[in-house]
């Protein structure tokens, strides 16, 4: 369904552009229907970078992104909107998918609003089953993301992404920030909409164990590079 092939990104740095770092280094990666892919490795190794690219929010240097098929590195403008539509990421912070100057039933009627997809009422009722699935109430819609806890907060982010029915999705360290029992929910809630909708999940993390037990298959990052791949048996 997703497959990277020969993916390099080198980010110029420094004063003078003069320093480079080369964040994804010749990569290729295969992501099926319905699979989640646990993407392993040190800060640094390139993980984000490399989920950014899969998403094309990042345009690699070098190799091509196909989605169904397609090749996203030759779409532009319009035509790759509307096939990112079915591509979501959860970023490491929830900051950086919810607006603090919003209130929550905003932020998650984002998607929506900016694809015109539905009308007032239409979107109402959407956002209402969607806050239902995620385990909110309809008190936190009205609120901002400061008056939210972590737990409740990476809820509405995957309420948001969850808005136009997803086919893919990158999480990007998506409980890192929580404590143990809310990170267990958090994961749980995520296998639920896989089975429910059988969305392929990118699952980024530097944590050797929970890896183990989301995914169907490991990727160690290291340097930019794919070092190491396993399939976990099931548990
Ligand atoms: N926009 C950017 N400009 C310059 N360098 C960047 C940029 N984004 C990432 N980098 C560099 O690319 C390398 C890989 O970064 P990336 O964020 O992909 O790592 P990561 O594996 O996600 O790390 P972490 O686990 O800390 O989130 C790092 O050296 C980082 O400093
Ligand atoms: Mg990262």
């Amino acid at each position: 369904m997703l497959r990277g092939v020969g993916l390099r990104k080198v980010f110029k740095t420094g004063l003078f552009g003069g320093k480079r770092i080369v964040a994804v280094d010749g990569v290729s990666i295969e992501i099926e229907e319905g699979e989640t892919v646990a993407l392993v490795g040190e800060s640094g190794s390139g993980k984000s970078t490399l989920g950014r690219i899969l998403l094309m929010l990042i345009r690699p240097d070098e190799g091509k992104v196909f989605f169904d098929g397609i090749d996203l590195t030759k779409l532009r403008g319009k035509e790759l909107k509307r096939v990112r539509i079915k591509m979501q990421l959860i970023p490491q912070n929830p900051e950086e998918a919810l607006d603090p100057r919003w209130r929550i039933y905003d932020s998650i009627a984002e998607p929506l609003r900016i694809h015109k997809l539905v009308d007032k009422s239409e979107e109402e009722d959407r956002i209402l089953e969607l806050v239902k699935a995620v385990g909110l109430k309809e008190e936190h819609l009205t609120r901002y993301p400061w008056q939210l806890s972590g737990g409740e907060l990476q809820r509405a982010v995957i309420a948001r992404a969850l808005a136009l029915n997803p086919r893919f999705i990158v999480c990007d360290e998506p409980t890192s920030m929580l404590d143990l029992s809310t990170q267990a929910s958090i994961v749980r809630l995520l296998m639920k909409f896989q089975k429910m909708f059988g969305i392929s999940y990118l699952f980024i993390t530097h944590d050797l164990e929970l890896a183990k037990v989301v995914a169907d298959r490991i990727l160690i990052m290291r340097s930019g590079k794919i070092v190491a791949r396993r399939v976990e048996s099931p548990s």
